[in-house]
């Protein structure tokens, strides 16, 4: 007998037909309708009990969590709320679950609770439906580049450069951290450690992915990235997964559109593919709304926010125009910023972004045009000598999603930030390769995945939309 899943047979008309199903169980009640779920659709399918195939020893194990298999005939539901149901002519308990010690009880459950069962709660409505989304758009992000032209290209995880410069790194190593061998002056030395040098976690695969764009023209990157910033916020994991495309001969418009086009596509393929998530997510939002302050309420429905960033085009604003609006803006006036911002060339704070984004333009915005010193050091530099090709996504409730740029292309200009910063060129080496030998122009940017499931999802913490979250003092699991 063939095995269907949930989601099938809740389409299918195929009615007295004998099935088979295996699930968990939400729900039990009146000792007859077992509300049966596998994790193929938010959905259960209710399952009816004919007493004259079962045994009051089966009936006590149908709890909450037990794992079963159904037999029956699929039939044509009485009932309120479903179209088709199963007459369960078998019923075989895979796997038992004891009521008094099983967390997901079905009643509502606080998030803090779920993320300290973080095992479990994938069988929650919640996060079914959350990471089921995230699967989605995991496909649609690699649908996107792939049918755009685009090769996927795995850089490495460990690597030996700090691509950001902010050197908020995990270190990689096999040393002995009792008793490392040492340099004369104290210092451990590395060389002899596993791989001869210092390596760490990468916290982004732009450098190498730009070597091959070089090579390729279009790649793009989609995975795990590592940052060890303390920043216990509910938009920071320490780590995450990013995807980075890098285009060759774009220039940053390119990149901006390109940024655009790509988060439109993505959403767009959700919204078609993961209706029943979204519905149900849409109406959680609505619900925890009701518990907020008016002020701190969504204007919006979730399905309306995702069709609003389709259906818009993103706001392109320079940092320098930025400034301006944020100088002269009520908070800034009335002293509610954290961070005032009383001169140009003082980087922006979520506050501030949020501000532009949800209070002023009331759309996602594309920043561009930063201050050298506030970005780093690959950035192309603009004519007037202070500002880089930078370009940062923000959308509302989120700040952040996108951080990219114009990559500089010249050997000479690149060489002398490098120096600037006080990073050994030789560490480089290869990196300044590519602007040696057949330099251009070229563009890419870095999207946060998590940023982006939790825009789509409507989920408050960033914990929530990463199976098992890395952040400080968190790596249970
Ligand atoms: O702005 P970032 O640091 O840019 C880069 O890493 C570039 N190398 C990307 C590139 O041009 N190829 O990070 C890119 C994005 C941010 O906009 C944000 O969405 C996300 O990565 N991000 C984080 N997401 C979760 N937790 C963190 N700690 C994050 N840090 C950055
Ligand atoms: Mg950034």
């Amino acid at each position: 007998m063939k095995r269907y899943n949930v989601a099938e047979l809740l389409q299918s008309e195929d009615f007295l037909q004998e099935v088979t199903i295996k699930g968990w169980v939400r729900t039990f009640r009146s000792n007859r309708f077992i509300a049966l779920n596998d994790g193929s659709t938010i959905k259960n399918i209710q399952c009816v009990i004919d007493f004259e195939n079962t045994t009051e020893d089966i009936l006590k194990r149908i709890t909450t969590g037990a794992a079963l298999a159904i037999k029956g005939t699929l039939e044509e539901s009485q009932g309120k709320g479903q179209t088709v149901e199963i007459k369960v002519t078998n019923i075989e308990i895979l796997g038992d679950s004891n009521p008094d010690e099983y967390p997901i009880q079905p009643k509502k459950h606080s998030l803090e609770f779920l993320r300290e069962n973080a095992h479990l709660r994938g069988r929650t409505n919640t996060f079914s439906a959350v990471m089921r989304v995230r699967s989605a758009l995991s496909f649609a992000v690699h649908q996107y580049f792939v049918s755009n032209g685009f090769y996927n290209l795995h850089t490495p995880i460990i690597t030996g450069s700090d691509a950001e410069g902010a050197g908020e790194m995990f270190r990689v190593s096999t040393l002995d951290q009792k008793n490392p061998p040492l340099n004369e002056d104290g210092t451990i030395d590395y060389k002899q450690d596993f791989f001869g040098k210092e390596t760490n976690l990468t916290v982004s695969g732009q450098l190498e992915a730009e070597t091959y764009a070089m090579a390729l023209g279009k790649v793009y990157t989609f995975g795990p990235t590592f940052r060890a910033e303390n920043s216990n916020t509910s938009r920071h994991l320490a780590e995450f997964w990013m995807i980075e495309p890098e285009v060759a001969f774009n220039n940053l418009d390119d990149n901006m559109d390109l940024s655009e086009d790509f988060i439109k596509e993505v959403l767009k393929y959700v919204l078609e593919n993961c209706k029943d998530d979204l519905e149900f997510l849409a109406q959680r939002l609505i619900q925890e709304d009701k518990s907020k302050p008016a002020a701190q309420r969504s204007e919006m429905s979730l399905l309306e926010k995702l069709n609003f960033v389709i259906d818009n085009n993103f706001k392109r604003v320079s940092y320098t125009e930025a400034i301006e609006i944020l100088r002269n803006s009520k908070p800034n006036k009335k002293k509610k910023f954290k961070y005032p911002i009383n001169e140009w060339g003082v980087d922006l704070q979520s506050e501030h972004e949020r501000f532009l984004v949800e209070k002023h333009f009331k759309c996602p915005v594309i920043l561009f045009d930063y201050p050298a010193n506030i970005k780093a050091f690959y950035m192309r530099l603009n004519e007037d000598g202070k500002t880089v090709r930078a370009m940062d996504v923000l959308f509302p409730g989120i700040g952040e999603i996108v951080g990219g740029s114009q990559r500089e292309e010249r050997l000479d200009v690149l060489k002398e930030k490098i120096k600037a910063l006080g990073i050994d060129e030789k560490e480089l080496w290869w990196y300044l390769d590519t602007r040696k030998f057949g330099t251009a122009i070229h563009s890419g940017f870095g999207l946060g995945f998590e940023r982006l499931v939790q825009f789509t999802t409507g989920m408050g913490n960033i914990r929530d939309v990463i199976p098992f979250p890395r952040a400080p003092l968190s790596a249970e699991f």
